[in-house]
């Protein structure tokens, strides 16, 4: 049977996830999942690239470096712990760090960076190595993200019922399973998923990288004045297809907000309307775009997040919401097991992105592949 490992190292850069996949019966199964740690100097390193600055190309190809030791270590990592030898994984399928996203300048400048170099890791771990799975997507017009639709496409349609596939991760993305197979699969990102939430927390308690449970939010009281004013926000206005990411929605954009409320707010209220921004941003965009969906299945780290989860499921009453952990599948090994799959597509030369989500003018076979 052949093995695939899934890399993934997520906008909320809280962890590297590695993921042993196979697929018997064509249905993928998790063998063994690791968080490969990301030590806080390569965090800020991160962190400094995703914002324009001084110097971008040599601390970028540093860096590319550096993250391309890191992942090959994750991979060894993953392997020690299951006993697994290097030469019974087919391939490994990298999604790399997102430093730039930029779907929405002009035509013929739309860009998205991705780095985590590919030779290092195929090189150290002996393993080919399928990366850079966004910018093919982008060639033909589409946004480069998000792709992990194909993935949810694949596993979690069924005939009988339409279904919606919601992803919260640094940002949220949700994806429209329709129950027939002429009518296109849809997806987009909903706006932030975690990143607020974890900014913030991280801003005002120094020690703590996310809330945990969402205890902090579900202790403070929603200031519906300033939630009103975050939903006016024009990304959440923007029709599908559409994509963001730590660019867009960070620190800096809450607080060109935040400055009109300067000594009226306390920061557990705060932390409380971002909770309830996320939810209602999350479950506007599903209702208007994806009202056919009886049930909803959520994945990413961000279900762990009790008092968003909550909040979720109340604005969402006649909708049956499930986790990916109901299939089978550990909401928080989702994508890097889609990234495995992906790897998987690409070597059989199949296309992974669905134009009906990221906007391509066709479908396209993605990324590079780096013999092992
Ligand atoms: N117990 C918990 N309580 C609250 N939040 C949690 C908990 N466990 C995980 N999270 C949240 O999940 C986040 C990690 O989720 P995930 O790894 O899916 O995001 P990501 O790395 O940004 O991925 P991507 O952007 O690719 O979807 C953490 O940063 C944190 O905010
Ligand atoms: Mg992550």
């Amino acid at each position: 049977m052949k093995h695939y490992i899934g890399l993934m190292s997520g906008t909320s850069l809280d962890a590297i996830d590695a993921a042993l996949v196979s697929f018997p019966d064509e249905r993928p199964v998790l063998h063994h999942a690791i968080n490969y740690p990301l030590s806080q100097s390569l965090r800020n390193d991160i962190l400094a690239l995703c914002t324009p600055g001084n110097n971008e190309i040599d601390r970028m190809g540093q860096l590319d470096i550096v993250l391309g030791n890191t992942f090959a270590a994750a991979v060894k990592q993953l392997l020690a712990d299951t006993g697994i030898d290097a030469t019974q994984i087919h391939a490994i399928g990298s999604h790399g760090q997102t430093i730039r996203h930029r779907p929405g300048l002009e035509k013929g400048k739309r860009f998205t960076l991705q780095i985590g170099d590919p030779n290092t890791i195929a090189e150290l771990t002996g393993i080919t190595t399928v990366a850079d799975f966004r910018r093919r997507d982008m060639t033909v017009g589409g946004q480069g993200a998000p792709l992990v639709p194909a993935f949810h496409a694949a596993f979690f349609s069924t005939d009988t019922q339409t279904r919606a596939i919601l992803n919260i991760g640094g940002m949220a993305n949700v994806t429209l399973l329709p129950t027939d197979t002429k009518t296109p699969v849809s997806g987009f990102d909903t706006g932030p998923g975690n990143i607020l939430l974890d900014s913030w927390i991280q801003q005002q308690q120094q020690q703590q990288p996310c809330d945990h449970d969402g205890q902090w939010a579900a202790s403070g009281t929603v200031n519906l004045h300033l939630l009103d004013t975050l939903l006016k926000d024009r990304f959440f206005q923007l029709p599908p297809p559409k994509s963001t990411g730590r660019e867009y929605f960070n620190l800096a954009w809450l607080q060109q907000y935040l400055n009109a409320y300067k000594h009226t707010l306390t920061p557990v209220d705060v932390q409380a309307t971002l909770s309830e921004l996320t939810a209602t941003s999350i479950t506007d965009a599903i209702k208007k775009y994806a009202a056919e969906a009886i049930e909803l299945v959520v994945c990413g780290g961000g279900v762990r997040n009790t008092d968003l989860m909550q909040r979720i499921v109340k604005k969402l009453a006649s909708t049956t919401v499930k986790t990916s952990d109901d299939y089978g599948l550990p909401a928080e090994w989702m994508e890097a097991v889609a990234f495995a799959w992906l790897a998987r597509e690409t070597l059989a030369y199949r296309p992974g992105n669905l134009p009906g989500v990221t906007g391509a003018h066709h479908p396209v076979v993605l990324g590079g592949i780096f013999p092992g």
